[in-house]
């Protein structure tokens, strides 16, 4: 089943032509119910955690968790979902080169503490965005070109603080009818990507199956969370 979408490639500048188009059937205009009911387990208590978006587009969970208070640090290629994001929740931002990533801006929201690196993700790293103390996942490992999850988990992992509670999304489905993205990840490959350093603990399994997947030719689609922490060593 993994062989079927294995290799599968996105270029970025695909990702960017969608913005431009306004393909965006990814984007939800709520925050996302599965992170609501798992955000008592991600913040543990804490206030003002630190949270990672991998591959943010321009979900609205970031201003969601900015407003209560948290600080969000996104990733994501399309300088159109940067700018709508900031435009949509109504903040202003400035813009500014990062010298350690060539070509990559950083957009900083005012109002809010919410900072989105314009580059490619896997330039993206500890040494340039610190580390953190929540990961929200929805859209990012499913997205990226199976081929690459490997390098994925271990840029993961190297952003995790020793507290990180890493909320994760995944899509499972029958990837003999639809080549996706999203991509299927199955929970086996979610355990051996990030099982060796990492406990893992499946949160929540729904039935995810709606007309837009049906259109899709899809029989079947569960949306799946794990949480993850990082092994005490
Ligand atoms: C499926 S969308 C999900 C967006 C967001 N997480 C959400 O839930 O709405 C994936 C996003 O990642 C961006 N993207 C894809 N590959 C990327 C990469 N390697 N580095 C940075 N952004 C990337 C795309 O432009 C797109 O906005």
């Amino acid at each position: 089943m993994l062989a079927t979408q294995a290799d599968r490639v996105m270029a970025l500048g695909e990702w960017e032509e969608r913005w431009q188009e306004d393909r965006i059937g990814f984007h939800q205009f709520h925050v996302h119910p599965m992170l609501e009911s798992n955000i008592d387990k991600v913040l543990a208590g804490r206030k003002a955690v630190r949270f990672f978006f991998p591959l943010c587009g321009k979900a609205v969970d970031m201003k969601w968790l900015a407003d209560q208070g948290h600080a969000v640090v996104g990733v994501e290629i399309a300088e159109k979902a940067i700018k709508q994001f900031f435009e949509d929740s109504s903040m202003t931002y400035s813009e500014k080169p990062v010298p350690a990533i060539p070509g990559a801006k950083l957009y900083k929201g005012k109002e809010r503490d919410v900072s989105i690196y314009q580059c490619d993700l896997f330039t993206f790293s500890s040494s340039v965005g610190g580390q953190f103390g929540a990961i929200w996942d929805r859209g990012s490992l499913v997205a990226i070109n199976p081929g690459d999850r490997e390098k994925y988990a271990s840029l993961i992992i190297s952003l995790m603080a020793k507290d990180c509670r890493y909320l994760l999304d995944t899509l499972l489905y029958n990837p003999e009818l639809y080549k996706g993205p999203p991509f299927f990840v199955p929970n086996e490959q979610v355990h051996s990507l990030f099982g060796k350093s990492c406990e893992l603990e499946l949160v929540q399994s729904e039935d995810a199956l709606t007309d837009k997947q049906k259109a899709w030719d899809l029989d079947f689609l569960s949306e799946t969370i794990h949480l993850i922490t990082l092994k005490s060593t």
